[in-house]
């Protein structure tokens, strides 16, 4: 009973095999995505057949080929290979309309399809960026927009400012079977913007790198000026340098300097060039108010630097030691003249006193020269003897 059992099934199972391979086989296709203009090819297999024709047709459901045999008058449509197990066929410069559902169908009894979907990529325009007005005007606001036409799907549009990126409105609209995506960019320009490139990055699935196109911003703005000096101190005799440091765009030229209102004063020692004066010599007479003045189209701007030229016997390390050297020497003199008019007077009332003295130096000496070494060696006494005869 069991060995007959088993039997059957062992016959039920092969009768199911053979009657699947031949009448329920489906054939197999895969889908195939393709970028526009490139071939595709539609392959379609049986593992078992038994010289059943197999059928490739289009989503419109036209006959393109039947076996071997070319249905559609289509030139980009070509055999690659038709077996009894396989039927491959090759559609060169696809566009986008030939998209769709493609039929593979078994001519058995009843007729077994499968169907493969053949996607079709639309490439990407390279990207167009308008709205740029060269120059723009500091304050203006300005709409920089990207387009790229033809993507399937869509592209995607990144913006960047200097390589940072930056966030615009995006707007899609189907032209056919394709998009046209735009991204925009509105901002009111500032002299920051002068020289900063905008590149829109346009990414596609059918593209290995993204396209990019880049546009450098030119902005015109009022100057801005600004005085930068070499010396600290500028003190009397030294060389100084100012600098008028100017933006602006176009560039404020000429620098106009002036002095106190009116012009230079002295042009042998000042000397200006471009946007530098040089005093080659400072003077105290130099001080006074400096002011540089420039201009372009959208305005004009200066700057100004009040110069105080130090006396260098007045300053410094050196000023409190001459002070001091100065009370010093006024002291000794006020104290030496003081000695002077008490010893003036001293000698005058002693006059008397100092023939005294020496008659006595001669009374203890042998001779006349001890007699004076004697007197001096009394040191007061040699003193009033010296400013006795002055
Ligand atoms: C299509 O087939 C040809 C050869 O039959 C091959 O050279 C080509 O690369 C194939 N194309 C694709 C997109 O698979
Ligand atoms: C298949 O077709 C070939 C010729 O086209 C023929 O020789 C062969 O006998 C056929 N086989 C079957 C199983 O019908
Ligand atoms: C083929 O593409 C169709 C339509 O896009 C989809 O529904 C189907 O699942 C795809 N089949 C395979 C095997 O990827
Ligand atoms: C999309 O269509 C609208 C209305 O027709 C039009 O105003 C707009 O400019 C279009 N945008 C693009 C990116 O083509
Ligand atoms: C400064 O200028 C005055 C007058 O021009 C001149 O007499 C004087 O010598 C100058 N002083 C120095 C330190 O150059
Ligand atoms: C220099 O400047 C000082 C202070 O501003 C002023 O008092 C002085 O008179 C000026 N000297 C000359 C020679 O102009």
């Amino acid at each position: 009973m069991i060995v007959k059992q088993y039997l059957m099934f062992i016959l039920y199972s092969l009768c199911a095999s053979v009657f699947k391979g031949i009448q329920g086989q489906y054939p197999i296709t895969q889908n195939v995505t393709v970028v526009e203009g490139a071939t595709a090819n539609m392959t379609c297999r049986v593992d078992y057949n038994d010289n059943t024709s197999l059928q490739w047709s289009n989503p419109a459901q036209q006959t393109l080929f039947f076996g071997d045999k070319k249905a559609l008058r289509d030139h980009r449509i070509e055999l690659v290979r038709a077996s009894s197990q396989e039927l491959t066929i090759r559609i060169n410069d696809v566009s986008l309309s030939d998209e769709g559902l493609y039929t593979c169908s078994l001519f058995t009894m009843p007729v077994r399809t499968t169907k493969a979907f053949l996607t079709v990529l639309g490439v990407p325009g390279r990207p167009e960026i308008t709205g740029f007005t060269k120059p723009a005007m500091e304050g203006d606001v300005v709409t920089l927009t990207c387009t790229t036409s033809g993507s399937k799907p869509a592209a995607t549009i990144r913006w960047f400012r200097n390589d940072k990126e930056v966030q615009g409105t995006k707007e899609v609209n189907a032209t056919g079977k394709s998009f046209t995506v735009r991204s925009s960019l509105q901002f009111q320009v500032d002299k920051r913007d002068d020289g900063v490139a905008y590149t829109c990055s346009v990414e596609h699935v059918s593209l290995s790198k993204p396209y990019m196109t880049t546009e450098v911003l030119e902005v015109h703005y009022a100057p801005h000026l600004e005085i930068t000096h070499s010396l600290i101190i500028p003190q009397e005799g030294q060389y100084f340098k100012l600098e008028c440091v100017s933006i602006g765009n176009p560039i404020p030229e000429p620098v106009e300097w002036s002095k106190d209102g009116g012009e230079l004063p002295d042009i042998e020692r000042m000397i200006v060039e471009g946007r530098e004066l040089t005093i080659t010599t400072l003077n105290k007479t130099d001080n006074g108010t400096y002011r540089c003045e420039a201009s372009n189209h959208l305005g004009s701007s200066s700057a100004e630097y009040i110069l105080f030229v130090y006396d260098p016997n007045a300053l410094g390390q050196h000023g409190p030691d001459h002070a001091l050297i100065g009370g010093v020497v006024a002291v000794v003199v006020f104290i030496t003249l003081c000695l002077i008019i008490v010893l003036g007077r001293y000698l005058a009332r002693h006059k008397g006193t100092y023939l005294t003295h020496e008659a006595k130096g001669a009374e203890d000496a042998p001779d006349a020269d001890t007699a004076i070494i004697n007197a001096e060696g009394n040191h007061v006494h040699a003193e009033e003897k010296k400013e006795y005869f002055i």
